[in-house]
């Protein structure tokens, strides 16, 4: 898909980010010979309600552990989980950021918060090898890291930019550094990441960017989410009429959402 974004032509890759970075390890999970996965996330996180979805699909149990406290009713996604048959466990803010798991717990296979570990990263670098030569400029949004560190790896060709949704975040770059560090044993790839596009912090939605999201909607029938892809698409918009890319650059967006 191709939109019209800032003056110029933008290619749209529309595809999850989830399944690339759960691939390899339900794999190790399964070699590993587990039959449980327990996974950390915030109360509204995508990827406990992914790991929830593939632990179904997949026969594993599941576990999400929850930062705060436990809100009744649920909201949709903790909801959605417990449908897939996640059992969620609710941790004070204090021990999630610990990251301690809770005692009790069956033998598990353990997935880090946000799923990025170095199996996410080899898994999100596929995404780079099939996108391959066809861009000079693949643009993702940015929480963990993770996908940023793994597409940006797999790129035959071009720069890969992340675009950061959470505020203060200079030490993200150290954060997709180490990744593909652990993964490959070096670093890889053409990247850089775009701290000023976070709109004031985390699944924060000042009105400049829900406009944006609804314009973006209005012209192209496709729906961003405030929280990752519409911060992406609209600092990209801004980069685009800063004229920050040669005319001749092919631009390729990741829907992640
Ligand atoms: C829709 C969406 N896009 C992008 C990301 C950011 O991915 P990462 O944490 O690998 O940077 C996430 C979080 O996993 C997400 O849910």
């Amino acid at each position: 898909m191709e939109v019209q974004l800032g003056g110029r032509r933008v290619h749209l890759r529309v595809e999850s980010n989830k399944p690339r970075k759960l691939k390899y390890n339900l794999i190790a999970a399964r070699e590993q010979g587990h039959h449980t996965l327990v996974t950390f996330g915030g109360a509204y996180s995508n990827h406990l309600r992914a790991t929830a979805l593939a632990g179904r699909l997949h026969g594993f149990q599941t576990v999400g552990i929850v930062r705060g406290e436990e809100r009744l009713p649920l909201n949709p996604v903790l909801r959605f989980a417990t449908e897939q048959g996640m059992t969620l466990t609710y941790v004070d803010r204090e021990t999630y950021r610990g990251k301690l798991i809770p005692a009790g717990l069956p033998p598990h296979y353990l997935i880090p918060e946000g799923g990025s570990n170095e199996l996410a990263v080899r898994g999100c670098a596929e995404l780079g090898e099939e996108l391959g030569s066809a861009f000079d400029v693949v643009c993702v949004p940015a929480g963990t890291g993770g996908t940023l560190a793994g597409l940006a790896a797999g790129l035959r060709h071009g720069r890969a930019i992340g675009f950061a949704v959470l505020k203060d975040a200079g030490w993200l770059r150290d954060a997709v550094a180490t990744l593909q560090q652990r993964t490959y044993g070096e670093v890889r790839g053409n990247w850089s990441i775009e701290t000023r596009f976070h709109f004031g912090g985390y699944a924060k939605t000042p009105p400049a960017l829900l406009t944006f999201v609804d314009k973006f909607e209005a012209q192209h029938g496709l729906r961003l989410d405030p929280i990752y892809t519409g911060k992406m698409m609209s600092g990209l918009e801004t980069l685009l009429h800063h004229g920050t890319f040669p005319q001749h650059e092919r631009i390729c967006a990741v829907i992640t959402g």
